[in-house]
């Protein structure tokens, strides 16, 4: 009996012991399971990280937009392209960025281009984008007085006096500055192109001579001059064209291709071209060392 009752005992405890062996494997393999949760946890991040990226890229682009609307010249339906080129250009500032799009320098030249919606004034812009109809003729054209100009040479009025005024003061200091090319018509102009086409072809062409349509000079506000002896494409190196680095401004005349700048004008540097945009204007450009396209975009646009 006694004997038995062991026995059954034995069996007892044996059984005991092996149920406590499986609850032991059973929680090691659930701590197990368990530490595997921090993976889960990464995988559900991801997304979240990823999440977190595209708000700060918006928040980026945002605060790109609310700096633009800050500028009077932001045009807030430009907004893609405006990105578009801020994502090109990552080294320019807000202001450039806006100023360029603005001036459609986002397109090549020639590619998107309008007629000029201001006419017969000297905040007038035309370029690679802006031009002139066919029949478009300043008014006001008048004669340059012969002894500061090549037989025939025009300008508008208001130009034509603040050249004699310029060109005067010049002598008077020892130098001297001869219209040689002014107001040239649209016909002239295609004559003029297409010889040069024929020389260097359309590329070549293109980085020196506007298309007939598209030429300042049609405008009657600019002028080509020279020091009356050596030829006009050499005119840097004459002692006029310091005195008129440091002097044309105050007469209202910008030095309308300047070196550098062929990004923005679309034409090689030109030390001769000279456009009359009245003395305020001159003397901002002159002090900051922009382009006639650059103030054009910031100050005269927005008043359109
Ligand atoms: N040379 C200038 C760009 C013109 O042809 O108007
Ligand atoms: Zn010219």
């Amino acid at each position: 009996m006694v004997k038995r009752k062991r026995r059954r005992l034995k069996k007892s405890v044996k059984n005991i012991f092996l149920l406590l062996i499986v609850v032991f494997i059973l929680s090691i393999v659930y701590l197990s399971t368990d530490k595997k949760e921090p993976v889960k946890v990464m995988k559900t991040e991801t997304p979240k990280v990823l999440k977190k990226k595209k708000e700060k890229k918006n928040i980026d682009e945002d605060s790109f937009m609310v700096s633009c609307k800050k500028l009077n010249y932001c045009k807030e339906e430009f907004e893609d392209r405006y990105k578009k080129y801020k994502e090109e250009h990552s080294n320019l500032s807000i202001e450039d960025i806006v100023t360029y799009v603005n001036l459609n320098l986002d397109y090549s030249f020639y590619t998107h281009t309008e007629k000029t919606p201001i006419l017969n004034k000297e905040t007038m812009l035309v370029n690679k984008y802006l031009y002139l109809d066919s029949d478009y003729v300043p008014d006001n054209l008048e004669a340059i007085q012969s002894e500061y100009s090549r037989s025939g040479m025009k300008l508008v009025k208001v130009a034509k006096d603040k050249f004699v005024e310029m060109s005067k003061a010049a002598k008077k200091d020892g130098y001297s500055v001869i219209a040689m090319s002014s107001y040239r018509s649209y016909k002239y102009q295609v004559n003029l192109y297409n010889r040069y086409v024929k020389s260097d072809g359309v590329n070549g062409a293109d980085t020196y001579s506007a298309r007939a349509g598209f030429s300042e000079h049609q405008t009657g506000l600019c002028v080509d001059v020279y020091d009356g002896k050596i030829d006009y494409t050499n005119f840097e190196k004459s002692k006029s064209f310091n005195w008129m680095n440091d002097n044309a401004y105050k007469y209202g005349f910008i030095l309308r291709f300047p070196k550098d700048k062929e990004n923005i004008t679309g034409y090689q540097y030109e030390s001769w071209h000279y456009r009359y945009v009245g003395e305020e204007i001159a003397k901002y450009i002159h002090e900051n060392n922009i382009t006639f396209e650059e103030y054009y975009v910031r100050f005269i646009e927005p008043t359109i």
